[in-house]
């Protein structure tokens, strides 16, 4: 892994003439912040080396590297989910190629079901803290300590004072921001009445099939993280109703100028 990670980081560095500090996971419906970006190199992800392709509606695939203001940037258009397919080792490649480039900073954006009674379609969400059911963990098997211990210290999964700072920004902006627990299943299947009441029991907040790994990942190589998730439906069985694909992009679509404006201003100030 370390070799591949190398070999991927190398051909960047040769294609790329960029140092980023932030790097920038935009999830489901998310496509637009690019917009926020002043691009300077796209690389499809068909084209660098070791990384996998991805095949979801409304995930393109590539890495793009430029500027927020005067901050660096990579930002992943498009990430890798377990439920395609690939392993853990695959989803959170490039995070492991994201701490080789320098990066220390990662902000993480997903959509997800909602099963606090208090949230509705639209909201968005700091996530705070996670519980990980996914089947399989992306440090399962030998530890290569060039990357990290062993036994990873998750007591502060989304970093407390970034968190801060997203709070102070949403309360400049009059932004309605909830916080909560991130739940993370594997998918594909959206949840039956009875998981979605089981994710309400375990004591999360909201559902989704992403995110964990990678800041699982981010934390093995002590990277700091935020994660902001749009409740794109409700599974709260007062309010539930029938989910699909593409009702999860409109409702991520929606809510995406506000997300947009917490990542812009977190990046330009933190
Ligand atoms: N469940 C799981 N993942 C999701 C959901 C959901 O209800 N909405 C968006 N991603």
């Amino acid at each position: 892994m370390w070799e591949k990670v190398a070999e991927t980081v190398e051909f960047i560095q040769k294609t790329v003439n960029c140092t980023p500090d932030y790097g920038v996971i935009l999830g489901s419906g998310l496509g637009g912040f690019v917009n926020d970006i002043e691009v300077e190199y796209k690389l499809a992800y068909k084209d660098i080396p070791n990384f996998p392709i991805s095949t979801v509606e409304g995930h393109e695939g590539a890495l793009l590297f430029g500027s927020i203001g005067n901050k660096k940037v990579m930002a992943m258009q498009g990430r890798f989910h377990y439920y395609e397919g690939y392993d853990m080792k695959q989803v959170t490649f490039p995070v492991r190629v994201m701490k080789q480039l320098g990066i220390n900073k990662l902000v993480v954006s997903n959509a997800s079901g909602g099963v606090n009674p208090s949230f509705k379609v639209g909201d968005v969400m700091l996530i705070t803290d996670h519980v990980n059911m996914m089947p399989e963990h992306p440090l399962r098997g030998s530890n290569d300590v060039r990357f990290g211990p062993r036994f990873v210290n998750m007591s502060e999964p989304y970093s407390k004072s970034m968190n801060a700072k997203v709070r102070a920004i949403a309360k400049e902006n009059k932004i309605d921001l909830k916080e909560g627990v991130y739940l993370a299943l594997q998918g594909p299947t959206f949840e039956t009445l009875a998981e979605y009441r089981m994710v309400k029991a375990v004591g999360a907040d909201c559902v989704g099939m992403s995110t964990v790994p990678e800041v699982i990942v981010a934390k093995h190589m002590n990277m700091d993280c935020i994660g902001v998730s749009i409740i794109t439906d409700m599974g709260d069985e007062e309010n539930i109703e029938e989910v699909n694909h593409q009702e999860v992009l409109e409702a991520a679509k929606k809510a995406e100028p506000i997300v947009r404006k917490l990542i812009k201003e977190f990046i330009l100030t933190y």
